[in-house]
C-alpha cells in the first residue's frame, strides 16, 4: 500500500516536468518511482537532463536512459524532486535515511524549486522522531562525537548518537566516503539553532536538517494527494 502511495506522489511530481528542464534526481524508494516515471517519459520523447543525488540514483537513471549531467557542468537546476524522512508544515525536513543527504542538500540548494514526495506518514507536527543523520569524517570520529554530544547538552537536547552500520555490521560508508551518526533526539524544538550550530563542529560534513530548501510537497494519503507550498 505504502509503495502505491509513494508511486502516486512520484507520478504527480513527474507530471510537473516539461521539456528542457534540468532536474535534480533524489534518492530513496519514493524518488526511485520518480526516476522510473521520468525514464518512461524520456523514452517517449521528453527532453530533460538529470543530476543524480547518489550513485544508486545514477545507476538507476542510466538504466532508465535519462541523460545525465553533473553540477559542475549544470550548476543551476530548475527542479529537484526528492523524498524525505520527515517534514513539517513549514516544509522543514529531515533527510538522510538513505545516507545521501550531503549530495541531496547540495543538489537541492542548486535548484530553483525542490518538491518533496512522500507518503502522508512522513508529515509530523514536530521534527525529530526520525533519528537525525549527521555525516561525519571518519578521522577523529570520537572527538566529533563528543563535540556533538556537548552541543546537544547545551541545547537541552537528549538522546544518543549511534554510528550507522551496514547489514554486515561494518560502519555504513556514504558515497563521499564518510560515516553517519544517527542522533535519536525524539523532538527538535529549534531546528534552526541546531542546524546552524552543528555546522560549526569540525568533522561534521553535513546533517540531515533541510531548512528553507523545499518549496513544495506532494503527499500521498489513503484519501488522495495533498499538496503543500
Ligand atoms: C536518502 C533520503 C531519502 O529521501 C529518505 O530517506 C526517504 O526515503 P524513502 O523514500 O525510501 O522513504 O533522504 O538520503
Amino acid at each position: 500500500m505504502s509503495d502505491n502511495l509513494k508511486r502516486a506522489a512520484a507520478e504527480r511530481a513527474a507530471s510537473l516536468v516539461s521539456d528542457g528542464m534540468r532536474l535534480g534526481l533524489g534518492t530513496g524508494s519514493t524518488a526511485a518511482h520518480f526516476v522510473a516515471a521520468i525514464g518512461e517519459r524520456v523514452r517517449g520523447g521528453l527532453k530533460v537532463v538529470g543530476v543524480p543525488t547518489s550513485e544508486a540514483t545514477r545507476a538507476q537513471a542510466e538504466r532508465e536512459g535519462i541523460p545525465l549531467s553533473t553540477l559542475d557542468e549544470t550548476p543551476e537546476l530548475d527542479l529537484t524532486v526528492d523524498g524525505a524522512d520527515e517534514l513539517d508544515d513549514e516544509l522543514r525536513l529531515i533527510k538522510g535515511g538513505g545516507g545521501a543527504h550531503l549530495r541531496e542538500k547540495i543538489v537541492a540548494s542548486a535548484s530553483r524549486r525542490m518538491i518533496v514526495i512522500a507518503d502522508g506518514s512522513k508529515r509530523v507536527a514536530k521534527l525529530g522522531r526520525f533519528p537525525l543523520p549527521i555525516e561525519v569524517a571518519p578521522f577523529g570520529l570520537k572527538v566529533t562525537e563528543i563535540a556533538i554530544s556537548k552541543l546537544f547538552s547545551s541545547l537541552d537536547l537528549s538522546g544518543d548518537l549511534r554510528l550507522r552500520q551496514s547489514a554486515d555490521g561494518a560502519p555504513f560508508i556514504t558515497d563521499g566516503g564518510h560515516f553517519i551518526l544517527d542522533a535519536h533526539l525524539g523532538r527538535i524544538e529549534k531546528p534552526n539553532v541546531l542546524a546552524s550550530t552543528l555546522n560549526y563542529i569540525p568533522g561534521v560534513v553535513e546533517h540531515g536538517l533541510f531548512l528553507g530548501l523545499a518549496t513544495g510537497a506532494i503527499l500521498a494519503t489513503d484519501q488522495g494527494l495533498v499538496e503543500l507550498g
